[in-house]
């Protein structure tokens, strides 16, 4: 299959918004991921697929720096490669988990607050010495909270409630509208449509088109290829942590290695 190469630009000459180049992790004796190398450019979606096992989850763990891993990590055309995880997602780079993780304690939108950082929070300076101040920007931190999470389709009913009390397809999305924060340049989601079904699956398509309208770089593992098939540009395959297969989602449905080892020989 002619895949396109992770380093070959497919927008113009401008740098991808994330590139990595060569990742590999292990895990002591076990490689769970050996010289992965893909790239995506703002407002474009990457798709990662493959057998429960075959790395995936892995491979965000070596871009966002949380384990010591191999090969390159560039952000913006920049090497961020020994950046700390925390510095990674003030410039810019953010991920949702496979599981949801919520502050139960918290209301909807006081998780949504939480991860607005410099956004919502004054300094104890401010606190102490001007809390008028303080109180306005998190009255006006309160405001931009709940246009993001109805922007991330969770309507004003639920702001108030739980995260345990809101509905699974709705807690998806607050997944994402959480690791999103304030603003990403490229975001990583970890099987976001675990789990959904119709209306719910819709609503996650709808979001994923309008972020990549909005120039958002996305990287989405996926087990449902209905859903990955129709909105990725192009799709990284793993097995057992190797890369089986890099190009369109045409190229990777006629790809024969592709169908052998993980669609299935009669698809
Ligand atoms: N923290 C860990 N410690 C040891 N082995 C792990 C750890 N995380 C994942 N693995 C192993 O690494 C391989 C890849 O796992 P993972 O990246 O979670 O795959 P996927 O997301 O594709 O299902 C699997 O064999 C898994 O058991
Ligand atoms: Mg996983």
């Amino acid at each position: 299959m002619p895949a396109t190469t992770a380093s070959t630009p497919r927008q113009g000459h401008s740098a991808p918004a994330l590139r990595v180049d060569k990742l590999g992790v292990s895990y002591g004796a076990l490689v769970a991921l050996d010289n992965v190398s893909w790239a995506v450019h703002s407002g474009e979606l990457l798709g990662i697929i493959g057998p429960n096992g075959a790395g995936k989850s892995s491979c965000y763990e070596a871009v966002t720096a949380m384990l010591p891993r191999n090969g390159q990590v560039y952000l913006q055309g920049r090497d961020v490669s020994h950046i700390a995880p925390y510095r990674l997602a003030e410039l810019g780079l953010k991920r949702a988990f496979q599981q949801n993780a919520f502050f139960n304690d918290l209301s909807v939108i006081e998780n949504m607050i939480a991860v607005l950082g410099k956004t919502a929070h004054s300094s104890l300076f401010s606190c102490v010495f001007r809390p008028l101040y303080s109180a306005r920007k998190y009255a006006l931190a309160s405001c931009f909270a709940a246009q993001q999470l109805e922007r991330f389709g969770i309507p004003a009913a639920y702001h108030g409630m739980s995260p345990t009390e809101i509905p699974y397809g709705i807690q998806r999305m607050l997944s994402i509208a959480l690791a999103y924060g304030d603003g990403a340049q490229a975001l990583l989601l970890d099987e976001p449509a675990a789990g959904l079904g119709g209306e719910d699956m819709e609503r996650l398509k709808h979001l994923l088109s309008e972020l990549k309208q909005q120039g958002v770089a996305l990287v989405v593992i996926e087990h449902h290829m209905d859903l990955i098939m129709s909105v990725a540009d192009r799709i990284c395959v793993l097995d057992l942590g190797r890369q089986l297969a890099y190009g369109t989602p045409a190229e990777i449905q006629r790809d024969p290695r592709v169908l052998e080892a993980y669609l299935g020989k009669s698809q």
